[in-house]
């Protein structure tokens, strides 16, 4: 486990309040950052391979041995690292989520390198205004270098949640699929995984989109996968040119966030026009209103909330302002879907007459 106060620190400090408990999101975000440089120096890669002491990793690594030591030390306190003598090798908690296909590294490295510095420069601009003069996506396609960088931390925190949302996705299995800012492509990617007759198409920021193409070459789908470059505020949903395909089926996953409530009707308007007669639509998102047994869900809500301020003048909304409009854009029926498999994330669906 990352740092957690032992029971007499519980009492002494963070019930007590005799030293300050601040001290632990001190050492939250210096292990955030420690955690990042491990990453990309290839720590946590190197340790799966094979246990190690600082010395042969600081050869296998090409670092300082002496400094590589101290933050292996560091990352054993901080419960990433198990040490055995003078071996270390990955702790449970590194060997489950920081290694292999459900690696969170790149959610960590877009926090540190695209997030943060976009913060440093925006937040409190935002805090006196309400608004960031520049969206984060905006601000992505003046920096094209880091958009993949963003698209894999999305991807990255996508791996946790996918299974969970498809499983409560109907699909009969012959459906075409519009993935909404679809970014990465995971998600179209799992559906057409799971269902060898539905075919997705991505359609997001042109230049977010290399991401995608890779992802779906990798999983040899690039014949069921398509990608295309659009403006989702201005831009025709459908196949454009006069000529527009239908979709059965819409995911709009993480979108709704970015954007304000006149946008997302606009939006889910043009979602609605995008789909067939009894098209469905699917809105995945944090809603203001996430209730359960998870504090930490509720935390994680109430901080990503104002992150999406920050980075794109955003939200998280209640569900019912979300049914809202898309009961003004044409859809019935609709629902709301909590995960218990993934605390913080809901699904509001519905489908046109
Ligand atoms: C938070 S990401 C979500 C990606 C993916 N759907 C997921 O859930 O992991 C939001 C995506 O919407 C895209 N997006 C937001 N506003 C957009 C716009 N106006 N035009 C095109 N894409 C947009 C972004 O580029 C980004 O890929």
């Amino acid at each position: 486990m990352p740092h957690v106060p032992n029971l007499l620190e519980r009492l002494y400090v963070l019930r007590g309040n005799r030293a300050p408990g601040t001290i632990y999101d001190l050492l939250g975000s210096w292990t955030c950052k420690t955690v990042v440089l491990a990453a990309e120096v290839g720590v946590f890669e190197a340790l799966s391979e094979r246990p190690g002491t600082a010395s042969d990793l600081a050869v296998r690594l090409d670092c300082d041995p002496d400094t590589l030591g101290m933050l292996c030390t560091f990352l054993a306190r901080a419960g990433y690292l198990d040490r055995d003598g003078e071996t270390y090798h990955l702790s449970g908690l590194s060997e489950r989520w920081l290694v292999g296909d459900a690696s969170l590294v790149d959610w960590f490295t877009f926090w540190d390198r695209v997030v943060y510095p976009f913060w440093d420069d925006n937040a409190e601009t935002v805090l006196r205004t309400g608004a960031p003069e520049q969206s984060l996506y905006a601000w992505l396609d003046d920096h094209p270098e880091l958009w993949a960088a963003t698209q894999r931390g999305f991807e990255a925190a996508a791996t946790v949640v996918v299974d969970p949302i498809l499983d409560a996705v109907d699909l009969a299995g012959d459906e075409r699929v519009l993935d909404v800012g679809g970014g990465h492509g995971r998600y179209a990617i799992a559906a057409c995984e799971r269902h060898p007759g539905v075919e997705a198409t991505v359609v997001d920021d042109p230049l977010a989109l290399a991401v995608a193409r890779e992802n779906a070459a990798d999983a040899e789908l690039d014949d069921r996968v398509s990608v295309r470059g659009a403006d989702l505020l201005t831009d025709d949903l459908g196949g454009g040119n006069g000529d527009a395909e239908t979709y059965d089926v819409a995911f709009v996953f993480n979108v709704v966030h970015g954007m304000t409530p006149a946008e997302n009707e606009r939006l889910l308007a043009s979602v609605a026009d995008a789909l067939a007669p009894g098209g469905r639509v699917v809105v995945v998102d944090q809603f203001a209103d996430t209730s359960g047994p998870m504090a930490t869900a509720r935390s994680l809500v109430a901080f990503i909330g104002f992150s999406y301020r920050v980075l794109l003048g955003g939200r998280a909304y209640p569900y019912a302002e979300v049914a809202d409009w898309l009961g003004a854009a044409g859809f019935v029926d609709t629902s709301r879907t909590d995960f218990r498999r993934a605390p913080g994330v809901s699904m509001a669906t519905g489908r046109l007459s």
